[in-house]
């Protein structure tokens, strides 16, 4: 960590204008503080750090962060700061329906304004689980104070049998071997117990991997920090010492603002890529990085992509697990192999530049950790495509798709909506062949709604039968970062607002071609025209609500997804405690 350099003294504070002064305001914000249960020497003229923590019962990716909350809390004591904690929206990618995108950006918002609204001086975020770091980050982005993001931390491995298991990935390949008939229920409860068996976030690399190393790399945890375990004791130490430097990061006045800066979100895109990350990175990170200003586009991910190696062998792109990734040198040790790609000299919350942090990375197996010259795949695992089918772009992750059908052209199957898909996907009328392409639409931003993780769609039953595993799948959805196949996603504009998904037929062809970035549509221009005459809109979703303020102002995947009123710059007043 580096030496605190004092910049600031304690009438700087923030907090101080709550807390300081011989006024009836800050009288009565004491009284309460000894309300509180604190003297005065215990928190007068100390940085007050506000824990925004996402536990809560229904989030087994956080479980551990209650009891991870007083790690943090020692580590501020200890530094001669004031620790706070404070609930915020726990978003339980398992649980919480139709999907928990759907409140990103609400916790984004409750984020911002709890930071904003009462005596903080400095930030640490507590989350993980796959939407909790996008939200909190922005929120903490538009808030603008210093912040430290204290990653939840992978699940341990998971284990059936002999069979090491990835949460996520396992659970869709054995639920595909039940389809099968090849696995009855003795196994099925059997795999019930060994999917997931400690705290933690999923430990393949899905969305949380991918947001929390991304957050690193940002330069927004301690150095390390996301690749531990959640149960190790290293995990325990690391929230400790990020309690201790948030305080230091006050009296320097290290701001996330001064941190997040166009090429901190270019050496994430670079790192999400070289990890093999998931495709939800893309909507996450145009939408953080809409937050300090930058404007990021899909665009800019294909260019990286061209360029960096995938050296993470992860799955559901590889073959290891994160506590295997912690083990051959986790994130700092992957980042020590892309140095030359990379911002070295960017500051980060540690106090040190990124290459300091990194100097004494090491990546002690390398299977796990490819080096340059045997990577996993030469070129990163994400393709931005576009064509009269997604004027506003797609994306892939052929990393993990069947290499065949990269360059493919099939008749078109289509789907109106989620519902349709469970009702008909079986239908042996439908005359569904491995070389046919899938299309679900009605799943997007606003169709979904909140763009459910619906982009790996079934396999029919009869061809999982005849052994077939993947076939070329195109929706307005996301997928989940544990999941893969040739799914294109995020297919810009949606249906539901008349994109061209909305227009294609059964039997229409569609040409997807991955080495030219291409999702076409084979029909030809005046038919479109005809076709788009005839389409109506879709009633709204909500006609109240939050639903109906989110359908007011979301925007589409390609700009992330954020409300517009939130992604726009302008002035936001400071409270007035006195
Ligand atoms: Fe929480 Fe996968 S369910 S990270
Ligand atoms: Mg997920």
């Amino acid at each position: 960590m580096g030496t605190t350099v004092a910049i600031r003294k304690p009438e700087d504070l923030r907090s101080h204008r709550w807390f300081g002064g011989d006024e009836l305001r800050s009288f009565s914000h004491r009284a309460r503080a000894r309300q509180l249960g604190y003297l005065p020497e215990e928190h007068l003229g100390k940085p007050v750090i506000a824990i925004l923590n996402t536990w809560s019962d229904i989030n087994p990716c956080h479980m551990h962060l209650r009891e991870r909350a007083e790690q943090v809390k020692r580590g501020v004591w200890q530094a001669g700061g004031f620790p706070l904690e404070f609930p915020v929206a726990t978003l339980s990618e398992t649980y919480q329906k139709p999907t928990p995108m759907l409140y990103r950006n609400l916790l984004a918002m409750e984020t911002e304004e709890i930071l904003r609204s009462y005596p903080v001086d400095g930030a640490v975020l507590m989350g993980g689980c796959d939407k909790t770091t996008p939200a909190l980050l922005m929120g903490a982005a538009s808030a603008g104070l210093p912040a430290i993001f204290v990653p939840a931390g992978p699940m341990l491995r998971g284990h059936w049998r002999d069979q090491t298991l990835g949460s996520g990935t396992d659970m869709w390949k054995y639920w595909d071997e039940r389809r099968a008939g090849l696995i009855g229920d003795a196994e099925l409860a059997e795999l019930e117990r060994g999917l997931a068996r400690s705290p933690g976030h999923c430990m393949t690399m899905g969305t949380a991997s991918t947001m929390t190393s991304a957050a690193e790399v940002l330069g927004l945890t301690l150095p390390g920090a996301a690749s531990i375990p959640a149960v190790d004791s290293a995990h325990h130490r690391m929230a400790a010492a990020s309690g201790a430097r948030i305080v230091g990061q006050v009296w320097e006045d290290l701001t996330i603002t001064k941190i997040l800066d166009r090429s901190a979100y270019s050496d994430a895109i670079t790192t999400v890529l070289a990890l093999g990350g998931s495709t939800n990175a893309l909507i996450h990170l145009i939408a953080m990085a809409g937050r300090s200003g930058i404007g990021l586009t899909p665009a800019d991910f294909d260019a990286l992509a061209r360029r960096v190696p995938v050296l993470a062998n992860i799955r559901p792109g590889g073959a290891w697990l994160m506590e295997d990734f912690y083990y051959a040198g986790g994130l700092p040790g992957l980042l020590s192999r892309l140095t030359d790609l990379l911002h070295v000299d960017r500051v980060t919350v540690s106090g040190q530049t990124l290459g300091e942090t990194l100097a004494e990375a090491r990546v002690h197996n390398d299977d796990v950790i490819r080096p340059r010259d045997n990577p996993l795949a030469a070129e990163g695992g994400i393709a931005v495509l576009r064509g009269n089918l997604a004027p506003s772009g797609a994306v892939i992750k052929h990393i993990a798709a069947a290499p065949e059908l990269l360059a493919h052209t099939g008749p078109a199957v289509v789907f109106d909506d989620y519902r349709d898909l469970k009702k008909r996907i079986n239908d042996p009328s439908l005359g569904i062949t491995a070389d046919s392409v899938l299309v679900l639409r009605g799943s997007g931003p606003l169709g979904g709604p909140g763009m459910p993780e619906y982009g790996m769609l079934p396999i029919p039953d009869h061809l999982l039968a005849q052994g077939v595993r993947d076939m070329v799948r195109i929706s307005d959805a996301r997928m989940s970062g544990t999941s893969y196949g040739a799914c294109v996603l995020h297919v810009a504009p949606e249906s539901h607002v008349g994109g061209p998904l909305a227009l294609v037929r059964d039997g229409d062809l569609i040409t997807l071609d991955v080495p030219g970035r291409v999702l076409r549509l084979e029909v030809g221009d005046a038919e479109l025209d005809r076709r788009r005459a005839q389409w109506t809109a879709p009633p709204p979703r909500y006609e109240r609500g939050y639903g109906a303020l989110y359908s007011d102002h979301i925007t589409q995947a390609d700009e992330g997804c954020d409300f517009d009123f939130l992604a726009r710059s302008g002035a936001t007043p400071e409270p007035d405690p006195r």
